[in-house]
């Protein structure tokens, strides 16, 4: 099976990138690493995705006139680089109507909440300020709304009574990294189509227990 060319943007650490690449770098994986760009050319994950041989060069959107400039030169160098499919991780710009509608569904995000619950900044406290005990993260096909599209994956996390954001944040970090290339592969190998604006899997999912936290006794 050809492997699906995928173009990661990032505006920081990168560690959900890490995740990709990693997942993409083991045998079978149905799709390859070939681009990362950044918005932010001090982005920490730009050097690990070039010490991976990976092409990373920044596109600074504060050395273009508008958004719609920035967009074109990050839109090129995708097709440059001739992606099939673009995996936001920690990407922190919102991208106008016309770049979303020239990848639709042909590119996810992650978001580390349970969607739509809490979408936007500050995430984690904002699930602790509003006592929430479940959240989670999600991946999703990307619209012009922040955070919000048809949903892949996701997870429940627990939120404990003594978190703060950066504790839960961490825990839902690490489920982040196991979701995201769970979501791609079920992407790339063609499992997943969008009808209405909702994601249906081929095959389709059997019945699993529901997530209850905390547990029953
Ligand atoms: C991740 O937690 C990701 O879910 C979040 O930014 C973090 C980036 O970390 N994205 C959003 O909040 C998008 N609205 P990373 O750079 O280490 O992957």
């Amino acid at each position: 099976m050809q492997k699906r060319r995928v173009g990661i943007l990032i505006s920081g650490r990168g560690s959900n990138m890490q995740a990709l690449v990693t997942a993409m770098r083991q045998p079978g994986f149905p799709a390859e690493p070939v681009v990362v760009l950044s918005n932010r050319p001090d982005a920490e994950g730009l050097e690990w995705a070039r010490a991976q041989g990976i092409p990373a060069p920044a596109i600074d959107h504060k050395a273009y006139a508008n958004r719609m400039a920035f967009e074109a030169r990050v839109h090129q160098a995708l097709l440059d680089a001739k992606v099939d499919l673009i995996c936001n991780a920690g990407f922190m710009r919102m991208l106008t109507g016309g770049f979303v509608d020239r990848w639709l569904n042909r590119h996810l995000n992650i978001h580390p909440s349970l969607l739509p619950a809490f979408p936007g900044l500050q995430t984690h406290q904002r699930v602790l300020d509003q006592g929430a005990l479940i959240t989670g993260c999600s991946v999703h096909f990307i619209r012009t709304e922040m955070d919000a599209g048809p949903i892949v994956a996701q997870t429940a996390v627990p939120v404990m009574p003594d978190d703060t954001a950066d504790t839960l944040a961490a825990r839902v970090l690490a489920a982040e990294h196991k979701l995201y290339p769970h979501a791609l592969h079920l992407v790339a190998s063609g499992a997943v189509t969008i009808a209405g604006e909702r994601v249906v899997m081929t095959p389709p999912i059997g019945k699993v227990p529901t997530l209850m936290w905390p547990p029953l006794a």
